[in-house]
């Protein structure tokens, strides 16, 4: 059994309330700040674990907290995404749902090492029962006196918000999440500035991720280079994964960074292997925005080697060969999958969520998802595969947030590994069965 450094209370009955929460051990890194009274002592900490951002991105908490510029008398914000809207990723919810305290915690200790007298939690509108937990949760941590005015007689006065989004995927950006906070209509802000500098309302706000900040109460708790002392390399600590698809076990797992992929998806610690004995096709690994790898690829690297479930070697060989770890939306497809089809369905998504600011990317999601529907419906020629490559070469990079990079990367890497899908469809149409199905049931003008 791996190290668990967030759920190893999860199944102790009643652990979403106040008083089994409290009574496992919970609230003890808040005591231990507020007793130290040395914010950056906690920076430092943080630093030194190595923790890095759950969000996809992986930046180093510590560095980023460290940027927070500190000007005399202006207010500085925490604000913690729990927009969690990628497709394949569903951790944060399984968190907030099953241990909400534990969250609550890690942004009291978190919004104090940060000098932060004010802090949100921003949770997608989809997660409207989440947020019932977490008011209730909220409100037992104001009434156990964690929250409000001089916060057990330390001088330290801390008020927690939680602000509904709309269902925007955008909003999940973190300058976009700040625009809607802000009540305005939510569009990726370009940077500079940082929000570290000029964030909520225009004041230094640092944005982490529900796992992120989570992960600093064992931190605080046991020190920066305990938790540096879990997993590989410069991937330290624990990772929550959300595992989906074609596996005996779907879930969340927490796992050690350095588990092995083939580990994490034939083992019956994890996805318990590929249902119904079916062979292993493809992974997209980090949820839906990062490239997809054919099984050979997902197992090993390109030099032979095991890969691992950490941020390098999921990402060794580069975008030619290796994907990313990102937020670890783990999805796995068997060898009846349609690429093709996956592919649109997520093109579909990113056509849908683009802001429109961008033209490549306004533009770009709707024509990629239109070529794929042309395709997968038996319509489409050699030339619209090199289309399609062509199209996300000039969205990636091209836009201010990286939701067109998102939108890029998932067609450049189908493209890429299974080409020779794609012209089987051009070629041989109704040898798919899907498009045979389609066929079947639609008048094949209308498609
Ligand atoms: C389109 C888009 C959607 C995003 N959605 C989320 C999200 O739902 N949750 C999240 O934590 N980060 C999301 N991010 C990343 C955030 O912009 C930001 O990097 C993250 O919240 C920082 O927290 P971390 O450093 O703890 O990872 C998204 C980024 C993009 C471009």
């Amino acid at each position: 059994m791996g190290k668990k450094l967030l759920l190893q209370n999860i199944d102790v009955p009643g652990i979403n309330t106040y008083e089994v929460y409290r009574k496992t051990g919970g609230y003890k890194s808040v005591e231990k700040v507020l007793e130290q009274k040395n914010p950056d002592a906690i920076v430092e900490e943080v630093k030194k674990s190595g923790l890095r951002g759950r969000g996809g991105a992986g930046f180093p908490t510590g560095m980023k907290w460290s940027f927070l510029a500190k000007p005399e008398g202006v207010a500085r914000y925490l604000v913690c995404n729990a927009d969690e809207s990628e497709p394949g990723t569903f951790k944060d919810r399984y968190l907030m749902e099953k241990i909400p305290h534990l969250l609550i915690e890690g942004m009291i200790t978190s919004s104090y090492a940060l000098g932060a007298n004010t802090s949100f939690i921003y949770i997608r509108g989809e997660y409207f029962y989440v947020l019932r937990i977490l008011e209730k949760a909220i409100k037992e941590a104001y009434e156990n006196g964690w929250l409000g005015k001089n916060i057990k007689g330390s001088g330290y006065n801390l008020d927690l918000y939680v602000q509904v989004g709309a269902g925007a995927y955008i909003c999940g950006e973190e300058t976009a999440l700040l625009e809607s906070l802000e009540g305005k209509r939510g569009n990726p802000r370009i940077k500079p500035p940082f929000p570290a500098v000029a964030g909520l309302y225009g004041c230094p706000t640092v944005v982490n991720n529900v796992e992120t900040i989570a992960a600093v109460v064992p931190i605080v708790n046991d020190g920066g280079d305990a938790y540096a002392a879990v997993g590989v390399e410069r991937s330290t600590g624990t990772k929550l994964i959300s595992a989906s698809g074609h596996i005996n076990k779907p879930g969340v797992y927490e796992i050690e960074m350095g588990v092995p992929v083939e580990e994490f998806i034939y083992s019956d610690e994890y996805c318990g292997g590929i249902k119904n004995g079916k062979k292993l096709k493809a992974v997209v690994a980090g949820g839906s925005s990062v490239p997809i790898l054919p099984a050979d690829l997902i197992l090993k690297t390109a030099a032979g080697n095991p890969r691992l479930m950490t941020y390098e070697s999921l990402a060794d060989g580069g975008f030619a060969t290796g994907t990313m770890l990102g937020s670890g939306g783990f999805i796995v497809m068997d060898e009846t999958t349609s690429i093709v089809k996956n592919l649109w369905n997520f093109s579909r998504f990113y056509h849908h969520e683009s802001c429109g600011q961008c033209s490549p990317c306004r533009e770009g999601t709707g024509w990629m998802e239109k070529i794929l529907h042309k395709i997968l419906h038996g319509h489409g020629t050699i030339k619209d595969i090199d289309l399609l490559w062509d199209i996300q070469s000039k969205i990636e990079g091209k836009t201010i947030c990286p939701l067109g990079d998102a939108a890029a990367w998932p067609v450049a890497s189908a493209i890429r590994h299974f080409r020779k899908e794609f012209e089987e469809y051009v070629n041989n149409p109704e040898s798919i069965q899907d498009v045979k199905h389609y066929f079947n049931v639609h008048n094949v003008a209308e498609a």
